[in-house]
């Protein structure tokens, strides 16, 4: 795909957090072919330390839990350290599983919006004062649940939408110095999110029908969208969420039946 200038972000610095496997990984690869510094960070420092080997050799891989503010604060400092304060965040761990309130303990409601919506406010919160100032671009990854009542998703929905609101906040509060936006990528194949979402092929097929466009996107398209929102061309646009879902939201495309009133 060739969308942007291939030295589009040399000089800037991109912390990913979540960014060593599935979409956020996407997002920092991009980010490193088009000349940034990057670092990704997960859980499992040895998943961590293969992806920045799969970015490239001056990538840095660096393992923090998103829930333990000291411990991502940290992973930051080590970025600032070795790369110089950062240009570009993005927050994308986020932990998901099907259960139904009766069959979700109080823990495992937590535990979601703890990874998802807490993590959000620790990478944000923990990055303000080690970032380039003025033109910062932070990214939240949200998820069309964040709208959109899901059974089976209380945590998920609940935490979505409480990234969405804390990215609105977050663009009012900080407005001249740092642009913070999010990202709603629809079904994106070959991810674990879809993995565990869509777990059987009739699931699978009911995300396709529902679809607008009749396809799952691809990583690379959500990342473009990353570097789009991390770019000059959207010097002007804070405290948005940009949908990449081939129209997942606009509505059920299974229920239309465009055969009835053609000629
Ligand atoms: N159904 C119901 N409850 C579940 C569950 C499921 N499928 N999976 C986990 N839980 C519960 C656990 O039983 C536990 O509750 P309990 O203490 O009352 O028993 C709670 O959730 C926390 O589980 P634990 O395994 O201790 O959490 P963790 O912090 O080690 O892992 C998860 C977090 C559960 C979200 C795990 O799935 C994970 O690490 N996910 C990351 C990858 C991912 O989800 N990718 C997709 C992103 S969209
Ligand atoms: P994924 O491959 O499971 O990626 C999750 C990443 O977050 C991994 O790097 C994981 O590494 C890290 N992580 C998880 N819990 C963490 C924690 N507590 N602290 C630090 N890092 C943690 O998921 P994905 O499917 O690509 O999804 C990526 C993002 O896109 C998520 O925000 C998801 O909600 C969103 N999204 C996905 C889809 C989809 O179709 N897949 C659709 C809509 C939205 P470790 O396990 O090593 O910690």
């Amino acid at each position: 795909m060739q969308t942007f200038r291939d030295d589009l972000l040399a000089g800037k610095v991109a912390f990913v957090a979540g960014g060593t496997s599935g979409i956020n990984l996407g997002i920092a690869k991009r980010y490193a072919q088009l000349g940034a510094k990057v670092a990704v960070c997960g859980r499992n420092p040895e998943k961590a330390a293969n992806a920045a080997r799969e970015i490239g050799p001056d990538a840095l891989g660096l393992s923090a839990d998103v829930r333990d503010y000291a411990a991502i604060r940290g992973a930051m400092e080590q970025v600032v350290d070795r790369f110089g304060k950062m240009d570009i965040v993005v927050s994308g761990a986020a932990g998901n599983f099907l259960a139904p309130v009766l069959g979700m303990s109080a823990n495992a409601f937590r535990t979601v919006v703890d990874i998802d919506l807490n993590g959000t406010f620790n990478v944000f919160r923990g990055c303000h004062d080690l970032l380039n100032l003025p033109g910062a671009s932070l990214i939240a990854i949200t998820a069309g649940q964040a709208i959109n009542a899901s059974a089976l998703q209380a945590h998920a929905c609940a935490a979505k939408a409480g990234i969405n609101q804390l990215i609105r906040v977050l663009a009012l509060e900080w407005g001249p110095h740092v642009r913070v936006n999010g990202i709603s990528p629809g079904p994106i194949a070959n991810t674990e999110g879809m993995a565990r979402l869509a777990p059987d092929s009739a699931t699978r097929q009911s995300h396709f029908d529902r679809i607008a466009m009749k396809r799952w996107g691809e990583i690379e398209e959500v990342a473009e969208c990353a570097v789009f929102l991390s770019s000059p061309a959207a010097a002007y646009i804070t405290g948005t969420i940009l949908d990449c879902d081939g129209g997942s939201q606009i509505g059920d495309a299974s229920r239309m039946d465009l055969s009835k009133g053609m000629a």
